[in-house]
């Protein structure tokens, strides 16, 4: 569905989602390096576990929400990879400690 353009950038970037490595490149944000990997639904709804997957790219639509390091409701979309960084989807609201 997604696929990268040619670039002569390199630097790769490891991350996991869900326990899995994902590569990513230098820039990314934490939701194209994902839809660049093939996963698309990162979050699903509180009410109905209905899936959702980023969608605006830019911070607008929320359906992008995944929990980073611990902590829940971070946009994808707006967070670059870091080295090292875990990723889970965000499965309903976030648990507020
Ligand atoms: S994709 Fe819409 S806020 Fe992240």
């Amino acid at each position: 569905m997604f696929r990268r353009l040619e670039t002569t950038e390199s630097g790769e970037i490891h991350f996991s989602y869900e326990g899995r490595d994902i590569v990513a490149r230098a820039g990314d944000s934490v939701a194209a390096a994902l839809l660049a990997a093939g996963e698309t639904a990162l979050r699903e709804t509180p009410v109905s576990a209905a899936p959702r997957a980023p969608y605006c790219m830019m911070g607008v639509c929320f359906d992008c929400l995944v929990e980073i390091d611990g902590v829940g409701n971070r946009q994808a979309c707006l967070t670059p990879v870091a080295d090292g960084m875990r990723v889970r989807r965000q499965r309903g609201a976030r648990v507020v400690l």
